[in-house]
């Protein structure tokens, strides 16, 4: 049985009071490991201070990005042992605000792909199609190019090691949420690749998360749709009880 799993994108937003308070909240909140797993993705200058907010708690820690080398001389990146030296389990890659906004191509997320999964950390990768694409009827081929090139050359040990996120671009900070059967297409569409390049008990492990203006109030419809294994959460991840609303959403499910 996959878990789910709801991870919080804090993307460019609150400071280091802010971030730690809100850690400090979640950690109260979930002392210890649960059926759902949790994790939290601050900005990486508020990585150290967030960890140890929610050191031993059940809340796991990612971050936004990272370079596929190093370390050395990459002025301003940073490289995998950084990110698991300061506690990190996870490492969110190819966000699509970093592949629109800061050129970042499938081969690049293929190499960080690779270099985090060598290090030991578990990269969520994301996939998504733009509103355009959508409206020209090309969401399913959008979606499989990009996990052919981002995921090129794993075997399936590897492929075991990673979490998919289906963000529909249209949906990322817009208020408009994909509909539960939009979403289900895509991630079964996803489950199905993962089959047929590798196996259905492989396809059965891998986690697929929908992201893209997931609220508490939307949220149950969401993850209980066959495919959904949780939710890359961005504006909702901001607070602890909308947060928490989502996490409870995911319990819920679980247990019924
Ligand atoms: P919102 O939940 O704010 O739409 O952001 C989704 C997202 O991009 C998470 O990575």
């Amino acid at each position: 049985m996959r878990k789910y799993l709801i991870a919080g994108n804090w993307k460019m937003n609150l400071d280091r009071a802010a971030s730690v308070q809100l850690a400090d909240a979640l950690a109260a909140l979930y002392p210890a490991a649960g059926e759902t797993e949790i994790a939290v993705c601050p900005p990486s200058v508020y990585l150290d201070a967030v960890r140890q907010a929610v050191r031993g708690s059940g809340v796991k820690l990612g971050a936004q990005n990272m370079y596929h080398l190093g370390p050395g001389a990459f002025t301003g990146e940073l490289c995998s042992d950084m990110l698991l030296d300061i506690g990190c389990r996870y490492v969110i890659l190819g966000h699509s605000e970093r592949r629109s906004l800061m050129g970042e191509t499938d081969a690049m997320v293929n190499e960080k792909t690779h270099a985090a999964l060598a290090a030991g950390l578990i990269p969520i990768v994301c996939v998504g199609e733009s509103l355009e694409q959508r409206e020209a009827g090309q969401t399913g081929d959008v979606v499989r190019s990009q996990f052919e090139h981002s995921l090129a050359g794993l075997d399936e040990s590897q492929m075991a090691g990673l979490v998919i996120a289906y963000e529909p671009v249209w949906a990322i900070g817009t208020g408009k949420v994909a509909t539960p059967e939009q979403a289900e297409e895509v991630h079964a569409d996803l489950r199905n690749l993962l089959a047929t390049r590798y196996n259905s008990g492989l396809a059965e492990q891998v986690q697929i998360l929908y992201g893209g203006s997931v609220k508490s109030d939307n949220a149950s419809e969401l993850l209980s749709q066959a495919n959904v294994d949780g939710a890359l959460v961005g504006g909702a991840s901001l607070k602890a009880d909308s947060f928490q609303g989502i996490i409870q959403a995911a319990s819920q499910i679980a247990v019924n």
